[in-house]
């Protein structure tokens, strides 16, 4: 039973910690979202982030959840809307990244990227569908699902599948759910990359310059008030989806 009801629309960011995440959350805070704010290992900077929000005039709750754990998934929904009594957004951002080839890689690292990037993002989806019954999903792809060349093997058929999830959800879930993606590029390097890894890479791409996190908060407040619009992905990525 929920606690109490709130006025305000819910909006559930996995991830939402740090990173992309974090400007997730502050971004759909200041457009009047509730945040859940769903973490796993960044329990400090969690309550910054909530801090923040509460600090500009928004409500955050933030919800502890190892996303490789099947049974503590499914109970996040369930969780969210025990604390807020609704929930009207899904924004599935939080993923692992790690380097394998398809002959070096491991099994064990395949499950891990599997089990993170898309069973969580789909008992996530499903639970959504089945509970909230009505609003937004964005699964936050990356621009490279449009290629097959890659160091990230694992990472990039994880994100892959997640896009054809995507479509298929959007299908399945309409018309009470919309379901779209966010494809995004050089916006943030891997947190073991120095600055300039990305101004380097940027050169290489047609709007020649890294992007910024508040280019992927735009991409997902677009698609949120765009109500004719769903199974999209939207590339932010300075183009780079086209080279
Ligand atoms: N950075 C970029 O430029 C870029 C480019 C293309 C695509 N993307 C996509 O954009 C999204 C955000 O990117 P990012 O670079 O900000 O992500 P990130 O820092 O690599 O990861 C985001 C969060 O994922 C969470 N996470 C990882 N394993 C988890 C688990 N087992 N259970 C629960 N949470 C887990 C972590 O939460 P905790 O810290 O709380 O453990 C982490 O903070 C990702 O989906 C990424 O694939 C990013």
């Amino acid at each position: 039973m929920a606690k109490k009801t709130t006025p305000r629309k819910v909006a559930l960011v996995t991830g939402g910690a740090k990173r992309i995440g974090e400007a997730l959350c502050r971004a759909l805070a200041r457009s009047g979202y509730s945040i859940a704010l769903q973490y796993s290992t960044s329990g400090t900077e969690a309550e910054q982030t909530a801090k923040r929000i509460y600090k500009d005039g928004g409500v955050c709750a933030t919800f502890v959840c190892d996303l490789a754990d099947g049974q503590a998934t499914e109970n996040l929904v369930p969780s969210v809307l025990e604390e807020f009594g609704r929930l009207d957004v899904l924004v599935n951002n939080a993923s692992i990244f790690e380097k394998s080839s398809l002959e070096a890689g491991s099994v064990e690292l395949w499950d891990r990227h599997f089990a993170v990037n898309l069973k969580a993002p789909y008992i996530l989806m499903r639970a959504f569908a089945r509970y909230a019954k009505t609003g937004s999903i964005i699964n936050i792809l990356d621009t490279h699902v449009v290629r097959n060349k890659t160091l990230y093997a694992a990472y990039l058929l994880s994100k892959k599948t997640l896009a054809g999830l995507t479509k298929m959800a959007a299908v399945e879930f309409a018309p009470r759910v919309r379901v779209n993606a966010v494809a995004p590029g050089l916006i943030l390097p891997p947190v073991s990359q120095k600055n300039g890894y990305l101004d380097r890479l940027a050169k290489q791409i047609p709007l020649q310059r890294k992007g910024k996190v508040e280019n992927i908060s735009y991409a997902v407040l677009f698609l949120l008030e765009s109500d004719y619009v769903t199974g999209q992905v939207i590339y932010v990525d300075g183009g780079e989806h086209l080279i």
